[in-house]
């Protein structure tokens, strides 16, 4: 078995901070009902010049920095956004040039929305995995968005959730036990009107519709607090390790509520939940890498740690895995 090992992360946060203040001068609401249903006080929205590809790019090439690994041993290139700049090119794609990236690799979006670092963390896993023999050991693995382009200015209970980041890692594989969980089934309870609703050649008659992040909170809360616990519990199972095992459980920062009914149904220690969706919003695909990027920046993580990382989001989608995180500095 080969499991995940982080060698060395990066973190691009947009410069603008929107506090809950903020918000309630633009609509009915208010810091105290944001922060006790979300446990947010603020978030990042992109400024001037900034976007989804220029975030990701600044987090992997800081992630590449720091692995101090040399270019031509990157195999592979995974973004996980639902927000990119384009619908087409990827954002991985965009990466190849401005970073001096060998061309004769696979660069690819993942969309698996708030679990899109556990799918993109597993798919490079595999993709190493069988790739052996390339002496290309090493993926860049970024996870951002920027949701604040996405959000209906008249829906209040949208718009005080999310925000814009980006977190990156460099990984590559090792002989040591791992596990994952991931799965899906069809929802639209969180959703997202693509371009096929806008006006279009087929079409011509369509009103054209903004794409807005629409959900139903109640049976997204719901849902996170079913299958956060399974996820975990099937990834400890399928890997051999218990709770004890595990150095930190990096959860998808949706909600603080939601993380702290994993931590007491679950009974575990709510010192090794990381959370920082008090200052970063919910970053959706973003989020997990960002958090890894604070603690690694924070010095919270030491070579050799465990890590449990759990998402959850659209699609309905799920997933965990076990990273290893194993600094080369
Ligand atoms: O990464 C994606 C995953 N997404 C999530 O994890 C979201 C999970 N869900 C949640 O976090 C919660 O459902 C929310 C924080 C989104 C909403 O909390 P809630 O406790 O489910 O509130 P609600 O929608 O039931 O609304 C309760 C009340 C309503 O008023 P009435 O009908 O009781 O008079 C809403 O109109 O709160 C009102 N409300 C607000 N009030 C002030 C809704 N949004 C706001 C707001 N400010 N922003």
């Amino acid at each position: 078995m080969y499991s995940i090992d982080i060698i060395s992360t990066g973190l691009a946060l947009p410069s603008r901070t929107v506090t809950n203040d903020d918000l309630a001068q633009i609509e009915e609401t208010s810091n105290e009902w944001i922060e006790k249903r979300t446990g947010i006080k603020e978030r990042k929205f992109t400024g001037e010049d900034e976007s989804a590809n220029v975030l990701a790019i600044r987090a992997a090439r800081q992630a590449l920095e720091n692995s101090g690994i040399s270019l031509e041993k990157i195999g592979l290139v995974l973004v996980a956004t639902l927000s990119g700049d384009y619908s087409t090119p990827s954002v991985a794609s965009q990466m190849q040039e401005v970073l001096g990236l060998p061309k004769d690799i696979p660069y690819l979006d993942v969309n698996a929305a708030c679990s899109g670092a556990a799918y993109a963390l597993e798919m490079a896993r595999a993709y190493l995995v069988a790739n052996q023999d390339n002496e290309k050991p090493y993926a860049i693995v970024t996870g951002v968005e920027e949701l604040s382009k996405l959000l209906d200015p008249d829906d209040r209970t949208t718009n005080i959730l999310f925000g814009d980041g980006a977190g990156s890692v460099v990984m590559t594989i090792k002989e040591g036990s791992c596990a994952s969980v991931l799965g899906a089934e069809s929802s639209l309870a969180i959703n997202c009107f693509g371009a096929k609703n806008s006006r279009s050649l087929n079409t011509p008659d369509a009103a054209h519709q903004p794409s807005y992040i629409r959900m139903d909170g109640k049976e997204v809360f719901r849902f996170a607090v079913r299958i956060v616990p399974y996820c975990i519990n099937e990834t400890l199972k399928k890997a051999g390790l218990s709770t004890d095992d595990i150095d930190f459980f990096i959860c998808h920062q949706a909600n603080k509520r939601i993380i702290d009914h994993v931590v007491k149904s679950m009974k575990l220690d709510a010192e090794k939940f990381y959370c920082n969706v008090d200052h970063i919003g919910n970053t959706s695909g973003a989020s997990i890498f960002i958090c890894l990027a604070e603690m690694e920046e924070k010095g919270i993580l030491k070579s050799g740690q465990r890590l449990l990382l759990t998402g959850f989001g659209s699609g309905l989608t799920w997933g965990s895995v076990i990273a290893e995180y194993r600094s080369r500095q």
